[in-house]
């Protein structure tokens, strides 16, 4: 029996300089995917998965997102005042979504070094991290699968996908041997964050999804900094693959990097296309373009 997974942690503290001159005073993860904002989507995820805790590691000027899962009893109010009550449901639905927690990290010294200020608050448990800006779209949730490879393998487990040719060098990247048993599981025997394309072991990428052992929190604590003078969770995961098996996961889904501007372009024009409400009328809109 493996151990129940009940914690995620959002590393949101970044500067989101890829997003600028969006993110010079709104958070990156405030962004707005059709009607929710980025974090929404990773939080629903994280929930859809079983955990009941979110913790947000956040900064300064990112208070907005600690807001939206708080009960707003001024738009409550108005909106029960005018009999609006679906979206008295929608403004409240948000904040029942889980407990949220947070904690800060006073300055964007990397990944690894994020997910270490969340140890006091996971501790001695098994969690998950999900990075925000990396949004899954997936028939069953990203983070749900992960949990049900963990249950298999008693592992971490780590969120993978092929990426093509010298892209790999935006990511960490994984040196693996596909499990006989579990195709979608990869033993793992190396790492290396953003390697050159002639160095990469493989093209076998890590996206935003980590399901983590707290012996992980030790391995934060040693490591020095490394690719872009970050300290890097990549690190800190290899660290790890000295003591304990670790799994890369070929998820099933599309993910978008929504923290890109490209990728968060294309995630609103597949998200609005499949939109329930605005889908179609979406879909006709576009038609107008001669594209
Ligand atoms: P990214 O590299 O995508 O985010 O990190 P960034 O640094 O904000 O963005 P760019 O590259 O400058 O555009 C992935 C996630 O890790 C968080 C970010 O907030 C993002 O959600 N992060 C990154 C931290 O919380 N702290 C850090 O020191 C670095």
């Amino acid at each position: 029996m493996t151990q129940k997974i009940r914690k995620a942690v959002f590393p949101a503290a970044g500067l989101g300089t890829r997003f600028l001159p969006a993110t010079k005073a709104i958070p990156k993860e405030m962004l707005c995917l059709v009607d929710k904002p980025l974090i929404q989507y990773g939080v629903e995820e994280a929930v859809a998965a079983g955990c009941t805790e979110i913790i947000l590691v956040s900064s300064r000027g990112k208070a907005s997102m600690e807001d939206h899962f708080d009960r707003a009893p001024e738009l409550e109010a108005n909106l029960a005042s005018k009999n609006k009550t679906a979206l008295l449901e929608v403004a409240r639905s948000v904040a029942k979504l889980a407990k949220v927690t947070v904690t800060r990290q006073a300055e964007p010294l990397g990944l690894g070094h994020a997910v270490l200020m969340a140890k006091e608050i996971v501790g001695n448990e098994p969690f998950c991290v999900i990075l925000p800006d990396d949004i899954v779209d997936a028939r069953t949730a990203c983070m749900k699968q992960m949990v049900e490879a963990y249950e298999e393998t008693g592992s971490s487990i780590i969120g993978s996908e092929i990426v093509e040719g010298d892209a790999i060098q935006n990511y960490g990247c994984l040196k693996v041997t596909p499990d006989s048993k579990n195709p979608r599981l990869l033993q793992i025997s190396d790492m290396v964050e953003k390697p050159k394309p002639q160095d990469a072991p493989s093209q076998n990428a890590i996206i935003g999804r980590y399901l983590l052992t707290p012996r992980i929190f030790e391995m934060l604590e040693t490591i020095t900094p490394g690719a872009g003078g970050e300290l890097q969770l990549t690190d800190g995961i290899k660290a790890l693959l000295k003591y304990e098996k670790v799994y890369g996961f070929t998820y099933e889904g599309k993910r978008h990097d929504a923290g890109d501007k490209l990728g968060f372009l294309k995630a609103t024009v597949e998200f609005g296309l499949k939109n329930e409400k605005l889908g179609a009328d979406f879909r006709a809109w576009l038609k107008q373009f001669p594209l």
